[in-house]
């Protein structure tokens, strides 16, 4: 669980979304967190704190005169346990009261109160658009981020009032994934991570194709670690169905062709380019236009085959040429012999780390186990979750990353 050991205050304001905070709140306690609910007033017009409290398994707390703790300094207490306070929904009344600094109700009181070193603050802003465009709340917004706020950034869509624009909260989902993100180390900030991920497809005729079992999954979970990590991400997928990780920028291709020319474009910018996806070594030498049709003479088609241009070997030329300014990973999924294959497989594509991973344990599955083979050996990852493993293989090529002095 990605928030095992956390305690989050989780602050309720007067706002619709505080509907969506219940689902928030079960989120983060099925992630492992402990949390604390904290509300306004006008956010007990809008949910129970009868609800909250059933759902956090802990008293709620609302006023600051509340007699429960023995020195009656819930806001001094509360904020002091906690790991971080996350306002979700945040009105914008409750954004311009944080950004003067004002403390006449619990809550606002004991943002005030925290420790700013030891205790972010993580704002959900939900409200009407034209609330959310206002010169004021925009004001309030910056203001809030020069103080050392984490501004979540608004949802767009159909709001509650009946009008269409940017403001509803971000959903409980997406929320979760901010705060789980927010607490991973941030050791690839100022990097522009490129990963490949996924199968490709290659044509036959427009039915059909040749495909592998790559499913993906590990690609997009090294495409969200490394965004968790702090770098701008962009994923080249082949034809996945998987949601795209928050924050990383996707670029869906199908052939091999496709991935290489995507591939090339984004790299040029690239810092890291991390090759998961499993590309197609042959193409039909000819995709045929139309559907091959079967004429009832027992003939069956005759396909015949040309190579694929190697991606991961051409990045690595144009990482060569940058004179070792992108910094690339392999990945290599084999049957058998993964060290030997793996080692091999570094020193033919010329990259400096090469991820060796047995193809059938890992297509379609959620964990994986992992072997890295650089110049100075090999060290193997055991068996664990993609996404474990993608957050450990991040921080493996962080440290791997030439210095760069200030
Ligand atoms: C039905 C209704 C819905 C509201 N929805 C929002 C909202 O989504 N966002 C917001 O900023 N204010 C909204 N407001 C206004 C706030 O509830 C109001 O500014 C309140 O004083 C906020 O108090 P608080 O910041 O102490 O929680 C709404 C008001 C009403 C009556």
């Amino acid at each position: 669980m990605d928030l095992s050991g956390k305690h989050i205050v989780l602050g309720l304001t007067g706002g619709i979304a505080c509907y969506k905070a219940a689902e928030l709140c079960r989120a983060l306690v099925k992630e492992g967190a402990t949390v604390q609910v904290v509300m306004t007033e006008a956010a007990s017009q809008f949910i129970t704190p009868v609800t909250m409290q059933a759902l956090s398994n802990r008293p709620v707390y609302a006023s600051q005169w509340d007699a429960r703790e023995g020195n009656n300094m819930a806001h001094i207490n509360l904020s002091r346990e906690a790991d971080a306070i996350l306002i979700a929904p945040c009105s914008a009344d409750f954004m311009a009261k944080l950004a003067q600094g004002r403390a006449d109700e619990l809550l606002s009181l004991m943002c005030l109160a925290r420790p700013m070193g030891a205790v972010p603050l993580l704002i959900a802003p939900a409200m009407n658009r034209e609330m959310w465009a206002h010169p004021a709340t925009q004001r309030n917004v910056a203001q809030l981020q020069a103080d050392g706020g984490v501004v979540l950034g608004v949802g767009s869509g159909d709001q509650a009032c009946g009008e269409t624009g940017d403001g509803r909260m971000l959903e409980p989902q997406e929320l979760l994934q901010d705060v789980i993100a927010f607490f991973q180390p941030k050791v690839l900030v100022g990097q522009q991570v490129l990963v490949t991920a996924g199968p490709t497809f290659e044509a036959i005729d427009p039915v059909r194709g040749i495909t592998n079992l790559s499913s993906g999954k590990m690609g997009f979970a090294i495409a969200r670690a490394a965004q968790e990590a702090g770098a701008q991400v962009t994923l080249v997928a082949g034809p996945v169905s998987l949601p795209t990780p928050r924050g990383v920028h996707r670029v869906d291709v199908k052939s091999a062709s496709n991935m290489l020319l995507a591939s090339m474009e984004y790299a040029q910018a690239a810092s890291i380019f991390i090759a998961t996806a499993a590309v197609a070594d042959w193409r039909p030498a000819q995709a045929s236009d139309q559907k091959i049709k079967k004429d009832g003479s027992g003939e069956t088609p005759q396909l015949a085959f040309v190579e694929n241009q190697d991606i991961l070997a051409t990045v690595a030329q144009l990482a060569r040429a940058r004179s070792g300014e992108l910094f690339c990973v392999g990945f290599a999924a084999e049957s058998h012999d993964l060290l030997a294959h793996a080692t091999a497989k570094r020193i033919k594509k010329g990259v400096p780390l090469l991820v060796g991973n047995i193809g059938p344990a890992t297509f379609g599955q959620d964990d994986n186990a992992l072997l890295l083979v650089d110049a100075s050996g090999a060290k193997e990852m055991p068996r664990n979750s993609k996404l474990a493993l993608a957050r450990a293989l991040v921080s493996e090529i962080a440290s791997r990353l030439p210095v760069v002095s200030p």
